[in-house]
């Protein structure tokens, strides 16, 4: 519906501008009220008719005053502005030493494109202006805030989040991804009340304890339920706000976190926040993931990822680590090859003297000790198995004893006179001097140009725990922009090249650093039971394509743990694929499981990695999922049993996103069994009984349309 004046599918610029916008998606439906001074979220959430009186949806929210309030309640802007007497968190903080703080701006100038919105406010007397972008894809909303310095002095910038988003009273709790290295995107359900969340993010890089993605949620199931997700997409610093205020009103505000001094705008610069990116769904946890990954699936950068299956990988990591030879790697590249790899990885150690993690980051050179003729041979041998060759990087890093530390140390980001912090023995370039990125651009070129590398893994060690310059100031969002700047460098002159994202496992997985990178290595946890709840917290936000899962030695070197071929390969078939293990000192019958599982993921990768994903409400000590194709004519299921039920017999499973009216074919095929047919209505409605399993024991199901609609 039309509130604008606008044209569909044009560009609407509106000088007198309406009293409401509106921006529909496929199921929701966002109205912004411009009739004050400052530009309101109306609505955001399931779709409107298309008649609504959008006057009557703001009228519903007017409120009498209340007893020891202000007579009128201040308003939540897109950015809420300390001027308008807001009592949260405000959008915008900035000052002229110490004046022009209390920001207020008013609405100048509304635009919508088809899909877009954009709303200028102006703050004249104080020399800001801002712009609120608005773009509404799928289910998904994608907000950003510029503010532009239009004053004659600098202006110092404390926060410029992106626009806040209302959170409804039936959102009761909040979802929290957080964890460790090795236990990344781990879920903690945390009630609502007065007052705010808030994580802030000081690593400099995403970081693995306060991924920037939170739920707000009506029931906690994976099923049923409305529930809003927010993901920030930026790869570094960075503050998730989520507040009640004691007026009943709710919201979400994310942006990137300046250290003190980082962001000064000059007469006329502009900063433009990250996007924060939300999805909305009445489909529970997972529905907001569905919506999130079809939002993800169909960036433009996704068609070359869908142009092909995406090739198996082989990883070095875990069976050689540090200690590489060409012959060792050149058996396991054959071995790799015999049971169907087709990406083979040589990760860290090739460098010269990295026979440890003290040494040889920084200068990118391949040992000739122990490579005397370059990679070439192990290359050619890979290829020659038809596998690509991928290899490890860590671009942004240095050892103090190599030779770009000991030519330019005034490249090493610190702080003095404060002492540097030892972290894994390295220490960070500084990203943001284009003469830094142009050393390590030279660097990767000279490798990409010798050797015929079809991926790039690049890898990033360490916090950013003293992001100082050489110029003395804060250099922790400058970094992470170089660090962007270089890899859209890389991708524009070797666009054939794939590059995964790693931070000492899931450190960086945010949508900012997946705009340039193809991969993103989960985890260093490669056990597959804790796996399994690293991909099902990262399943919520990316697509199993984009998801690194390897199969491990049977022997986790982080937990000690145990665990079968067979419940390896069933975590691991639904990420992008890949092994991570001395193949050479596995058994023949752990090779020949492995050489199924692999046949069995390329049967069913296609669907893997295009499906709709339904994680379903299971008992504590179990987790269940299925990947169901659009058409709903096909799918994959999965459970596994962690720990042993608490009865002789698991709950059925009731299976989810099938055709209730079709019948379905349903055959265990990991460990294969008989088939049974029903409706998708009886699966998903009764559900199909697990067979009797041990703990540290999984089951994969096909389900095949055989009639019906
Ligand atoms: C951390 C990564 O997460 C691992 O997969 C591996 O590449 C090591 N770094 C190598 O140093």
């Amino acid at each position: 519906m039309m509130d604008d004046g606008g044209v569909n599918g044009q560009s609407a610029v509106m000088s007198a501008h309406p009293p409401f916008v509106r921006l529909d998606g496929a199921r929701t439906t966002l109205v912004v009220d411009c009739r004050g001074d400052v530009p309101t979220v109306a609505h955001w959430g399931r779709r409107l008719a298309a008649d609504t009186d959008l006057a009557a949806l703001a009228a519903l929210a007017q409120r009498e005053a209340a007893p020891g309030a202000p007579s009128t309640t201040p308003p939540m802007g897109l950015s809420p502005l300390i001027g308008s007497g807001w009592p949260g968190r405000p959008g915008v903080s900035a000052h002229r030493s110490g004046r022009d703080w209390a920001t207020w701006a008013q609405i100048a100038r509304v635009t919508r494109t088809d899909g877009t919105l954009e709303i200028v406010s102006d703050g004249a007397a104080q020399g800001i202006l801002m712009l609120h972008r608005m773009r509404l894809s799928g289910d998904v909303l994608t907000v950003s805030t510029t503010l532009t310095n239009t004053g004659e002095t600098p202006l110092r910038v404390e926060a410029c989040d992106a626009p806040a988003l209302p959170v409804p009273a039936h959102l009761t709790h909040w979802l929290s991804f957080e964890g460790r290295w090795a236990g990344e995107f781990q879920t903690r359900r945390i009630e609502r009340g007065i007052g705010a969340i808030a994580r802030e993010n000081r690593r400099g890089r995403t970081s693995h304890d306060a991924f920037p993605l939170l739920l707000a949620e009506e029931t906690g199931s994976e099923t049923a339920g409305e529930a809003l997700g927010f993901h920030l997409a930026w790869s570094g610093n960075h503050r998730m706000w989520a507040e009640t205020l004691n007026d009943a009103r709710g919201y979400a505000m994310f942006g990137a976190l300046f250290l003190p001094g980082e962001l000064t705008l000059a007469p006329g610069a502009s900063y433009t926040s990250p996007d924060l990116v939300v999805a909305w769904s009445d489909a529970g946890r997972s529905g907001i993931a569905r919506a999130f990954q079809a939002h993800v699936r169909a960036r433009p950068q996704h068609d070359r990822l869908r142009a092909r299956p995406r090739p198996v990988h082989y990883n070095s990591w875990e069976a050689v680590y540090f200690d590489h030879s060409p012959d060792r790697l050149m058996a396991l590249a054959d071995a790799a090859a015999n049971i169907g790899v087709e990406r083979f990885v040589l990760d860290d150690g090739w460098m010269t003297g990295r026979r440890s993690d003290r040494v040889g980051l920084g200068d990118w050179t391949v040992d000739r000790g122990v490579y005397p003729k370059g990679l070439h041979p192990l290359i050619e041998r890979v290829r020659g198995q038809g596998m690509e060759f991928g290899l490890w990087v860590e671009p942004e890093m240095c050892t103090p004893d190599s030779e770009v530390a000991r030519a330019h140390p005034d490249w090493i980001l610190a702080c003095p006179p404060a002492p540097q912090l030892d972290f894994r023995h390295q220490f960070v370039l500084d990203f943001s001097r284009a003469e830094v990125r142009d050393h390590v651009w030279r660097q990767l070129a000279a490798l990409l140009d010798e050797y015929p590398i079809a991926y790039l893994k690049w890898d990033m060690n360490r916090d950013l725990s003293h992001a100082g310059g050489a110029d003395g100031r804060a250099a922790a969002v400058a970094h992470v922009e170089g660090v962007y700047a270089l890899l859209d460098r890389l991708r524009e002159h070797y666009p054939a090249v794939e590059v995964e994202t790693c931070a000492s496992g899931g450190g960086r997985a945010d949508l900012g650093m997946l705009a340039r990178t193809d991969r993103v290595w989960a985890s260093d946890t490669n056990d597959a039971l804790d796996r399994l709840t690293v991909q099902r917290g990262l399943s919520t936000l990316l697509p199993p394509e984009l998801v690194g899962s390897h199969v491990g030695p049977a022997t986790c070197h982080i937990t000690g743990r145990h665990l079968s071929m067979r419940l390896r390969v069933a975590t691991a078939i639904f990420g992008h694929f890949g092994v991570e293990a001395d193949l050479t000192a596995m058994s023949d019958a752990d090779r020949a499981q492995l050489a199924a599982g692999i046949a069995l993921h390329k049967r069913h990768r296609d669907l893997i990695h295009s499906g709709a994903l339904y994680r379903l409400d299971r008992p504590a000590g179990e987790i269940a999922f299925g990947i169901v194709a659009a058409t709903a004519r096909t799918g994959l299921f999965s459970l596994t049993q962690i720990t042993a039920p608490v009865a002789s017999f698991a709950t059925p499973l009731r299976l989810a996103g099938l055709d209730p009216a079709a019948t379905y074919r349903v055959t265990p095929v990991w460990p294969a069994g008989e088939a049974l047919t029903a409706t998708g209505e009886l699966l998903m409605h009764i559900g199909v009984q697990p067979p009797r399993l041990q703990p540290q024991h999984a089951i994969i199901w096909t389900v095949e349309a055989t009639r019906g609609s």
